[in-house]
């Protein structure tokens, strides 16, 4: 079997990650599914992006917060990345995508498709990020018993063990990826702006909060896991214990065609990637 090919934050190689081209050609790239990172704006909706603040990947500065949707609406999310756009794209392809345009844009794909939700934490709203997240599929007609919604399955990955926890409560157990990495500075540099708490405390929160995650996907209490290229090389023969257990292991970031095929070999099942046409290349040859 191929394996299953996520587009990261859309088919982000090519557009700016997370808006209506990156995800249109995610596809046209015939990924499988698509990944999106979600916070919560200023009044409560679900939007998509992945950093806690404006300024990398829009027009905006600040906390993503600190501004309501239709203030993050007016900003510029695709120009920073300076590709111009096919014509049959459409308009609106530089919009700031809330989690709603996102469903909005799926549901039009004319095929089934997935949906890997990744809930960002630390966040401001804590774990009101996940109950908002199952209050608006429930009201947009999601099945909790199946996770499917209309033609998209939708699965859900956090760093955060406690947010897995969470969502235990709601989401079927095969389609939760707890997802697990060795420290990232910048995660840690953005982590530290909530809260007072010094390095050296938040580096051990982090750790702890490593060895939770590992220990749900050990005692399979989540279906899933995913470990970052990085995590895969350093701890290899976890990795592989997990798939012989049942694991799905859900992969990222798999850009070049050696690592793919290093995961192939391993096992790894699902992949996740902002080159969605390369990486289907290396498995498949329509
Ligand atoms: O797919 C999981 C992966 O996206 C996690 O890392 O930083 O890209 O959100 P990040
Ligand atoms: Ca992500």
């Amino acid at each position: 079997m191929p394996p299953v090919i996520f587009a990261h934050r859309g088919s982000s190689g090519t557009y700016a990650e997370h808006t209506r081209a990156a995800y249109l050609q995610a596809l046209a790239d015939g990924a499988d599914g698509v990944e999106c990172d979600v916070h919560l704006s200023r009044d409560g909706q679900l939007v998509c992006i992945h950093d806690t603040t404006l300024d990398r990947t829009t027009s905006g500065t600040g906390d993503v917060a600190d501004l309501t949707l239709e203030e993050l609406r007016r900003l510029d999310a695709f120009s920073w990345k300076g590709a111009s756009v096919p014509a049959e794209f459409g308009g609106e392809t530089d919009q700031f995508l809330s989690f709603a345009d996102l469903l909005l844009l799926l549901r039009r794909a004319g095929r089934p498709i997935r949906l890997a939700v990744e809930l960002k934490h630390p966040s401001p709203f804590g774990l009101r990020l996940e109950e908002a997240l199952i209050a608006f599929l429930m009201d947009e007609g999601w099945d909790p018993e199946s996770s499917m919604l209309g033609s998209i399955e939708v699965s859900f990955m956090s760093f955060n063990p406690d947010s897995m926890r969470q969502l235990a409560e709601s989401v079927p157990h095969h389609l939760l990826c707890q997802l697990v990495s060795d420290i990232r500075p910048k995660e840690v540099r953005e982590a530290l702006r909530f809260g007072s708490i010094a390095e050296g405390a938040l580096i051990n929160l982090l750790h702890r909060a490593l060895k939770e995650g590992e220990a749900l996907i050990d005692h399979q209490e989540v279906g899933m896991a995913g470990p970052g290229m990085k995590y895969i090389r350093a701890h290899t023969e976890r990795v592989r214990r997990w798939i012989q257990e049942g694991v799905i292991v859900r992969a990222w970031t798999v850009n070049k065609i050696e690592d793919a095929l290093f995961l192939a070999e391993l096992g790894v099942q699902e992949m996740t990637t902002d080159y969605p046409a390369r990486i289907r290349s290396a498995f498949r040859s329509d």
